[in-house]
């Protein structure tokens, strides 16, 4: 029976790969509060999202805007998946980001997380003094220093995300969103995929990027690793409530129900620190507000 030991360890490893497309948010029994037990890292100690508490928030005057190189419309395939997880976008190597520390990283793929369950409807990751946002958008990158993702994913200093969080406006559609989003209708199964001929991902940002929260963390969906530093944008997305209502209910997940509130839970800050280069944080609301009557005197002018 000497063969048997080989065999065994393919039969376990078939059982874990099957077992890692598993996990999920809220049913079964991998949902997020049982993830550390397939996937140890996330029940570390510098996990993300994270709340941002502004009060707590660090200003840091050498932090400089970031570089974003690339980002510009530009034509080509980029391919678009539904994963059974979320919407996903591959981005081309082109695509650069440079912190202000001299590093750069290159762009790999993005995605969203939102809600659209029952009452609840806000979906983001990241959340501000507790106030969790309508959605986010993840744009993954890894170390420049690094001949592929795939290296870079389980190296200590591999990853950075561009987040940025999207607010609901009563100002109608956003217009770089709508390409996009009229395709959701493609990609509806896992494993659906289709191929977009253009990008304009700077134009889906908000309209301001210099301003953000930047943090040592980790990847949000297992296997959590804790290599992610992320720059969550302060400014906001707008979309108007029928492109949000759609981003929440065009895709279904591997049990054909639609994908609802794909995104995990705040995690512990513990003694991690988080900077800004924004001196003055602005009050959400006020900052709501005010671009609501700027909006309506150029309406009303
Ligand atoms: C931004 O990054 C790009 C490519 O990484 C580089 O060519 C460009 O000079 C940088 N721009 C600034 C202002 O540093
Ligand atoms: C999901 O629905 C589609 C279309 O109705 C069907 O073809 C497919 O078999 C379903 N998959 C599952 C896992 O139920």
């Amino acid at each position: 029976m000497r063969a048997s030991a080989p065999l065994l360890a393919l039969l376990l490893l078939g059982a874990r790969a099957q077992h890692s497309s598993e996990w999920t948010y809220s049913e079964g029994a991998l949902d997020e509060a049982h993830w550390p037990r397939e996937y140890p890292t996330c029940g570390g100690t510098r996990q993300s999202p994270i709340d941002l508490q502004r009060r707590k928030v660090q200003y840091n005057p050498s932090l400089k805007a970031l570089n974003l190189s690339g980002y510009e419309v530009q034509a080509g395939e980029f391919p678009m998946v539904n994963n059974g997880h979320t919407v996903q976008i591959s981005l081309p190597p082109s695509m650069r980001m440079t912190a202000s520390d001299g590093t750069q990283y290159i762009a790999e793929q993005l995605h969203f997380h939102w809600g659209g369950a029952s009452s609840e409807i806000s979906g983001s990751e990241h959340t501000i003094d507790g106030i969790r946002f309508v959605a986010e958008i993840h744009i993954v990158h890894y170390n420049s220093k690094y001949k592929s993702y795939d290296i870079a994913q389980s190296e200590p200093d591999g990853l950075a995300v561009l987040a940025a969080l999207v607010e609901v406006t009563d100002f109608g559609e956003n217009t770089y969103y709508s390409n996009f989003i009229a395709h959701l209708n493609n990609i509806r199964y896992p494993g659906q995929s289709m191929v977009l001929s253009g990008l304009d991902i700077l134009d889906m940002l908000p309209e301001n990027v210099h301003h953000y929260y930047s943090y040592r963390g980790s990847l949000t969906t297992p296997p959590c690793t804790e290599n992610v530093h992320w720059f969550v944008l302060v400014r906001h997305v707008p979309l108007s409530s029928a492109q949000i209502w759609k981003l929440e209910n065009s895709v279904v997940d591997h049990q054909n129900k639609t994908l609802h509130n794909d995104y995990r839970r705040t995690q512990p800050l513990n003694n991690r620190v988080v900077e800004t280069n924004l001196i003055n944080l602005p009050n959400q609301v006020l900052a709501r507000d005010s671009r609501r009557s700027k909006m309506l005197s150029n309406i009303l002018s």
